[in-house]
This record gives structure tokens, sequence and C-alpha cells, in this order.
């Protein structure tokens, strides 16, 4: 058997705390702490507890060299072992999955602390709303009451302001602060086709492609990109909107055309409301886009690069605000969202979370009449019209 260690790897010390029944009849708190190892690995979803001997072994095996197993003197269950959890990978047929992901880490041009970042961050079914109400850190109040107070709003000034002229507000500037997250959806109100293109055509649409060579495209949108690559692919999960089937689409931004795509049975709704780590005030929305990074279009150029991950994170930025002035504009409410179960949005997509993987997901409608959730609206600009 041939091995190499997987390309990306990093440990982790943790202390773990645990109940000790010896220290808690002792009158003592009955906690005991233990220092655990962790690899954590770019082509797998998730830590893994190794021994420090497991350290040490992994540590003096080349990640760009196939050496034979019997070169090792080490006992071969460890060795099988790390083979198994993919922190060495081997030729044999049975390890080709874990080979293939590692391979595709690499192709990919990931810079390491960037992909242990996005990977180790996706969730999976995590219900990050039920978690927030039950952890009590729902309003200001409830986070002051556990963390104290917030540092300051603004950095505190240590010099003589200069003040800059005042300006009368234009409609443009009316509209600007017209725009608050809508937690409040109209779920009755469908919405319209031409409103749903409007606002994609302003964000998301490409008004030209430039190629330099053949087998070379950049698009011209609305939004900068880092390197003007543009590496987010937008997917839309159509739940209400008039003259478009509920469904799943991908979104095309020269063709500005939407392709429906395979889904599971069920209800659509609920499963919205599981990628959005069950944000019920945001699962409201007749409309969600998911926006997804194909890495290898923005690594293309930013190769290892230590800004890539964040120009891209940029990128979406850019893009949900752009989404929200839009909306904003057409009297239509917006949300945008981080809190997402990036795992189960790649399992509905069929990413494989290395190449491909969504950044943050958004969402158009109506607002309600009543507001149930409360928005950031200190100067009611939306609540008292
Ligand atoms: C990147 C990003 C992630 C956000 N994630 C959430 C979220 O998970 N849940 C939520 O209710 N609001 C989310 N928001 C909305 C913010 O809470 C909101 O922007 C903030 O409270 C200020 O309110 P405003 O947008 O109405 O000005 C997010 C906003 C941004 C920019």
């Amino acid at each position: 058997m041939q091995i190499r260690r997987c390309s990306i790897v990093m440990f982790e010390p943790r202390a773990e705390l645990s109940l000790d029944l010896t220290l808690l009849l002792s009158g003592d708190a009955g906690l005991a702490t233990t220092m655990q190892w962790y690899a954590l690995a770019a082509h797998l979803d998730a830590p893994v507890a190794v021994s420090s001997e497991d350290v040490l072994l992994i540590g003096q095996i080349e990640p760009d060299r196939w050496i034979s197993a019997d070169m090792l003197a080490v006992d071969r269950d460890r060795l099988l072992r790390l083979v198994a959890h993919g922190l060495l990978t081997s030729d044999a047929p049975e390890n080709a999955d874990q080979l293939a992901r590692d391979e595709r880490i690499r192709v990919t041009n990931w810079w390491p602390l960037a992909a242990l970042s996005h990977r180790m961050g996706r969730w999976s079914g995590v219900n990050s709303a039920q978690e927030m109400r039950e952890g009590k850190l729902v309003t200001a109040h409830d986070l002051h009451a556990r963390f104290g107070p917030p540092p300051p709003s603004v950095a505190p000034p240590d010099a003589a302001a200069i003040q800059l002229p005042g300006l009368a507000d234009e409609a443009r500037d009316e509209q600007l602060a017209s725009r608050a997250t809508c937690r409040n959806f109209d779920r009755k109100r469908a919405l319209p086709l031409d409103a749903l293109s409007q606002v994609m055509k302003r964000t998301l649409k490409a008004h030209a492609a430039v190629r330099p060579g053949e087998d070379m495209e950049f698009l011209k949108k609305n939004i900068p990109s880092g390197g003007g690559l543009h590496p987010l692919e937008t997917y839309v999960i159509s739940l209400d909107v008039d003259g478009l089937h509920a469904g799943v689409y991908h979104y095309h931004p020269l063709e500005h055309a939407l392709r429906p795509l395979p889904h599971a049975e069920g209800d659509l709704r609920q499963s919205v409301l599981g990628y959005l780590a069950g944000q019920d005030w945001f699962a409201d929305a007749p409309l969600h886009i998911i926006q997804v990074a194909r890495f290898p279009r923005s690594f293309w150029k930013y190769r290892k690069h230590p800004k890539a991950y964040r120009a891209v994170l940029l990128d979406a930025g850019h893009l949900s605000q752009q989404w929200m002035l839009s909306a904003t504009e057409l009297g239509l409410a917006a949300y945008v969202t981080a809190a997402i179960n990036e795992i189960d949005v790649e399992a509905l997509l069929g990413l494989d979370g290395i190449e491909s993987s969504p950044v943050m997901m958004c969402g158009l409608g109506w607002r309600a009449n009543n507001q149930a959730t409360s928005e950031f609206d200190p100067l009611a600009r939306i609540w008292q019209r």
C-alpha cells in the first residue's frame, strides 16, 4: 500500500470539560479538564480526534510524495486508522473517495487557513433560531445580561472634529434610509415575476461579456468583484411567485434566464426553513436566492492567496446590499443571512463543498402588516407608514 499525507491538515489542542464524580464528591464543582488533539483537514467535514503520537506521525509523512507503508516503522493498525479517517491517503481502491476529495482540495488552490475556515464553519441541521431562544440570547438586553456591554458603537475619538458640510436630503437619501432587513414577510402575497426580474436584473445580471481570448470570458455586472471574476453563482428557490412554478432554479446572468433543477419531493418551504437554520422570520418570504461560491474561478488568479477567500465574501456583501436596495426601490422587502446550513444546501444542489459551496441566502417579498418579529427601524420609516 502506498500512502501520503492529505494536502491540508492542521492540529488544534482543545481543553475538554467532563464531569468527574470523584471531584464532585470531594465538594469541588466536579468538572475535570482533559487535553485532546484534533486534526482539521480541508477535505473532511469535521475535526478528527487524534493522539499526540498521531500528530507526530502525520507530521513525518509528506503530502506530495507517495511512499510504501512498509517503509514506516509504525503500528499497522494506527496507520490504517489514520487512512480510514482520511488524514493519510492511500492508493487502495477502498480509499478512492478520500483520495478524490483530497485531490479536489489540491486542484482548487485554496489558501490552507481559508480552506479550513470555510470547511469547518459549514453547518448541517443546525437550528440557530431555537438555540438563540433556548439560550435566551434574542434581544440586546439578553446579550447584555450574558456578555456585559458591547464595545462602543464608534471608536472613541481622540482628536478635535472637522465637521463636514451638512447637505439636504434628496430622494435618493430617503430611499437609502428606507432599507431595513425584513423579518415580517406577508406569507399570503405572491411576488410578481416582473418585480423579481427587475431586482435580479439590477443585482445579478451581466450587461456584457468580454473575451480577451477564445477560452476566457469576463462578465460586467452592476456590482464589483475581486479580480473581475464574479465567482458567485445564483440559485433560486421560488415558493410563491406569480408566473413561476415553485421549485429550485439556476440563474444565468448573461441570458437573464432561469433553468429548473431537480429537487426532492416534499414541502419546499419547510426545506427552506432548514436551509435558513430555523429562522422562521425569513422563511416566509416567497422567493429566496442562494449565493454559491465557485472557488476555482477566483483561485484561478488568486492561487493559494491569503486574500482570495475574503474577496469572495466581500463580493457577497456587495451583492446583498444591491439586492436590498433594488428591493427597497420597488417597495419590496428583503433579507440577507449568512446563518445557513451549508452542508444541507450542498446536498440540494449537488455541490461538493470544496470547489462549490454556498456563502449566503437572500430573500424577497412583501412586508406583512404586523411586526411580529422586531426589525431595526429606529426612525419609524417602515412601520409608521
Ligand atoms: C452578512 C449579514 C448576515 C446577517 N445575518 C442575519 C441573520 O442570520 N438573521 C437575521 O435576523 N438578520 C441577519 N442580518 C441582518 C442584520 O441583523 C441587520 O442588517 C441589522 O440588524 C441591521 O438592521 P438593518 O439591516 O435593518 O439596518 C444579517 C446581515 C448581514 C449583512
